[in-house]
C-alpha cells in the first residue's frame, strides 16, 4: 500500500507554534514516529509539507495512479481552499482528514472544512496520535472499498 502523508502551512513549526495547543515535538519527531509504524503495518509512506498552495496542489497531483491513500491535515487551507478540494477529487484518493486540535472547540471559523464531508473519515484533537491511528486504519479501509 503507497500511502502519502499531506502537512499544510506553518506545521514545520509544530514544537514552536502555539505550543498550548499543537503541543512541544517537531514535525521531524511526527515523521519519525509515522515511518516507523508504516514499517510495522507495511506500508510504504510518503510524507510532504508545504506552506504553498500550489506545492500541496502539485503533490497531490503526482499521487494519480500511484497512492493508495492519502493522511491530509490542510491546516488554515481547511477553512479556505477549494483549490486543494478540487485537486483530491480530480485524482479521486481516498483519505483521512487529521487535525491535532479540536477545530470544533476553537473559534467558530475553524469549525468549516472543505475537506470533511469527502474524506473517508476525520479525527481531530488528539495530537499526534490522530496521524498513527489513521494509518493504521487503512487497510481496512481499502479492504472494506
Ligand atoms: C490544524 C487546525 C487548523 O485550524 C490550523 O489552521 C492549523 C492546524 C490542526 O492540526 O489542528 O494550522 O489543522
Amino acid at each position: 500500500i503507497n500511502v502519502l502523508i499531506l502537512n499544510g502551512p506553518n506545521l514545520n513549526l509544530l514544537g514552536k507554534r502555539e505550543t498550548k495547543i499543537y503541543g512541544n515535538n517537531t514535525l521531524s519527531d511526527l515523521s519519525k514516529k509515522l515511518y516507523e509504524e508504516a514499517e510495522l503495518l507495511n506500508i510504504s509512506l510518503d510524507i510532504f509539507q508545504s506552506n504553498a498552495e500550489h506545492c500541496l496542489i502539485e503533490k497531490i497531483h503526482l499521487g494519480l495512479n500511484k497512492i493508495n491513500f492519502m493522511i491530509f491535515n490542510p491546516a488554515a487551507f481547511t477553512h479556505t481552499s477549494i483549490a486543494l478540494r478540487d485537486a483530491i477529487l480530480s485524482v479521486n484518493i481516498p483519505f483521512i482528514e487529521v487535525h491535532i486540535s479540536n477545530i470544533y472547540s476553537r473559534e467558530s471559523f475553524r469549525s468549516h472544512s472543505w475537506f470533511s464531508d469527502i474524506s473517508s473519515g476525520i479525527i481531530c484533537g488528539f495530537g499526534f496520535d490522530g496521524y498513527v491511528w489513521a494509518l493504521r486504519s487503512i487497510p481496512k479501509k481499502l479492504q472494506v472499498k
